[in-house]
């Protein structure tokens, strides 16, 4: 069978098609002058997110929290931080998005709670506590001089070791990410039970449509808890992820989610529910599809990451910061692997190149020099708009932001909990002399790659703050809103949005090709453009970008094809131009 003819078979569901807008709401609209975004600053602009042609809003979370994690530190599932709103604001934002047909799909954020939140409050006091056992609690180690040590050797995400001491109840609680995030326990039925009832139910009966499910592969832990093997001889904490991630109960958890809670609801216009997953440390098709086949109803569809690792080390090392040169055949493989995945499947695949972990697309894949950055914006709009898969668009994308300014302090103005711990461990080992250049390395990687970078205020117009915020943004507002905003763009019929929009709609009047086709990666060796054709039953489509600045050989265009869009508004014609994208199509 011709592999168009089987990827002709995807069953048509209406989350497969549509375009997801990803919300930070700390950094979309302020509202009242405070410095944060808040859902009322969300409703003012609902016009404007619709009017991009996106068809659902995934919103982060926006529960009660004390913020260390932005919000990924639940305090209350049933309760929304304060200067973000209230529960009857959300419930106005499920209606607004409905009324004007754009789903609405929340955060689900169930591997670990924030220490504030009164399951952990109960499980910290005392050690016959009812709650206990739905966090993970251990005793002590001693070293032969009688040293304490933690249960394992293990090493978190945001750097430092995975288990903080208790002085209250003398033991240890197990955290994969900061210290104020403790790991709910998943073995204990009556804790997923509450998890359920909280943190889904609560929110799905108000009429959401679905869930982007956080860190989904890890709550079930090898729950002997071994050290992990020494990789690191310097350090006395290991990558374990092993351990960890993709553990013996997950996909029995995740069915059960499935069971007992999603497969009851359907969304506003009477469809299934979507679940998009946040799959880290899965290199694998196997692996992936697992979670993915529509047959094992565990989640629709999810995010694999390699896309983003580009020049990071893999997450739970110690050097995702560490930026190392990537070449532009290795996104090509990439993008192959996780679109062709799925070809012959029962599963599906996403495709997005930004959300709140990562820096900028313009500045990591393409330029964000003053002359490039809107050739790069439209370049990559069209390089992701043709692709199979379900779309993500993170905030800010459809108006070309790009990272923040090299020049600006990192103990300053970046606020990531990730970036100021890898940035004080780097000045420590530097200054220890254990590895003496690694300050300046890391300082280079989190320029490049930090989260700080996609959660600058959304620049909304040339007022102050690029018309977030009236008052002291959370987060400094970008030195170039003047010149990067939305109200410029909505002006200009040439800008990098109205690119977006058109974008858009393309994919949309060419859904079959675009969203369902067959990928197939022509001369993957060629460092400097990147040219794939999809192909549909009787239909083609062939793109062509070119990832420098300077031009390129247009690729061969087979006979019969006609030029579909291009990112300049003026081609010629046997050459791409300085990031510049094309689509061909034969019909
Ligand atoms: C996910 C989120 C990230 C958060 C982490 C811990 O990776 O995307 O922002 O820090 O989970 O909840
Ligand atoms: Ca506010």
């Amino acid at each position: 069978m011709s592999p168009h003819a089987e990827n002709s078979t995807h069953k048509r569901v209406w989350w497969k098609e549509a375009t997801f807008y990803q919300i930070y709401p700390a950094s979309f609209k302020d509202s009242n002058g405070d410095g944060w975004g808040d859902i009322p600053g969300i409703l003012e602009k609902i016009s404007y997110i619709a009017s991009l042609g996106v068809d659902a809003v995934w919103l982060s979370p926006m529960f009660d929290s004390p913020q260390i994690d932005m919000g990924y530190d639940v305090s209350n599932y049933e309760g929304v931080y304060e200067p973000y709103g209230t529960v009857e604001d959300v419930e106005k934002l499920i209606e607004a998005c409905h009324k004007l047909d754009m789903k609405l799909i929340l955060d689900l954020v169930v591997n670990h709670t924030s220490d504030q939140h009164a399951w952990f409050k109960e499980s910290r006091s005392s050690k016959d506590n009812p709650k206990r056992d739905w966090y993970f609690w251990k005793p002590a180690r001693y070293d032969k001089d009688g040293n304490r040590m933690p249960p394992t050797n293990w090493r978190s995400y945001f750097a430092g070791g995975t288990w903080t001491w208790d002085e209250h109840t003398q033991e240890y609680y197990l955290h994969l990410y900061d210290k104020t995030q403790p790991d709910l326990n998943w073995e204990n039925e009556n804790c997923r039970k509450a998890i359920y009832d909280s943190a889904m139910r609560f929110w799905l009966d108000k009429g959401i449509d679905g869930f982007r499910v956080d860190t989904v592969n890890k709550y079930s832990k090898v729950t002997q808890f071994p050290d992990a093997p020494i990789t690191d001889p310097s350090s006395d904490i290991q990558p374990a992820a092993q351990f960890w991630c993709n553990g013996p109960r997950i996909h029995e958890f995740i069915k059960e989610m499935n069971d007992d809670v999603l497969s009851k609801y359907r969304t506003y216009d009477k469809k299934p529910v979507v679940t998009v997953g946040e799959l880290s440390l899965t290199p694998e098709p196997e692996g992936v599809m697992k979670y993915v086949s529509a047959k094992a109803k565990e989640l629709d569809m999810i995010f694999q990451f390699d896309i983003t690792h580009l020049g990071q080390g893999p997450p739970g090392c110690d050097n995702k910061y560490d930026f190392a040169e990537w070449k532009l055949p290795e996104m090509k493989r990439i993008v192959e692997k996780w679109q062709t995945f799925i070809e012959g499947t029962d599963g599906w695949t996403t495709v997005f190149c930004e959300n709140h972990d990562n820096g900028r697309s313009v500045s990591r894949f393409g330029s964000d020099a003053p002359e490039w950055r809107e050739a790069s914006a439209k370049m990559l709009a069209l390089c992701f708009a043709a692709q199979t898969g379900t779309w993500f668009l993170y905030q800010g994308q459809e108006i070309g932001m790009v990272n923040a300014p090299k020049n600006w302090s990192i103990e300053k103005e970046y606020k990531d909990v990730e970036s100021q711990n890898y940035w004080t461990e780097a000045v420590r080992v530097s200054e220890q002399g254990i590895d003496p250049t690694r300050k300046k390395r890391i300082a280079s990687g989190l320029q490049l790659m930090a989260r700080d970078h996609s959660r600058l205020p959304f620049q909304w117009n040339s007022n102050v703050n690029g018309g977030f915020s009236t008052g002291t943004p959370w987060m400094r507002a970008h030195d170039l809103f003047k010149e990067i905003n939305a109200e410029a763009q909505e002006e200009d019929a040439d800008s990098v949005l109205s690119f977006y929009k058109r974008a858009l709609r393309l994919r949309k009047e060419h859904k079959d090709v675009f969203v369902y086709g067959a990928f197939e990666l022509l001369d993957p060796d060629n460092d400097n453009t990147f040219v794939y054709r999809k192909t549909y039953e009787e239909k083609t489509a062939l793109v062509a970008t070119n990832f420098t600045s300077v031009a390129q050989p247009l690729p061969q265009i087979g006979s019969g094809m006609k030029l579909l869009a291009s990112s300049y508004s003026k081609t010629v014609s046997d050459r791409l131009q300085p990031f510049e994208a094309r689509i061909y199509i034969d019909y």
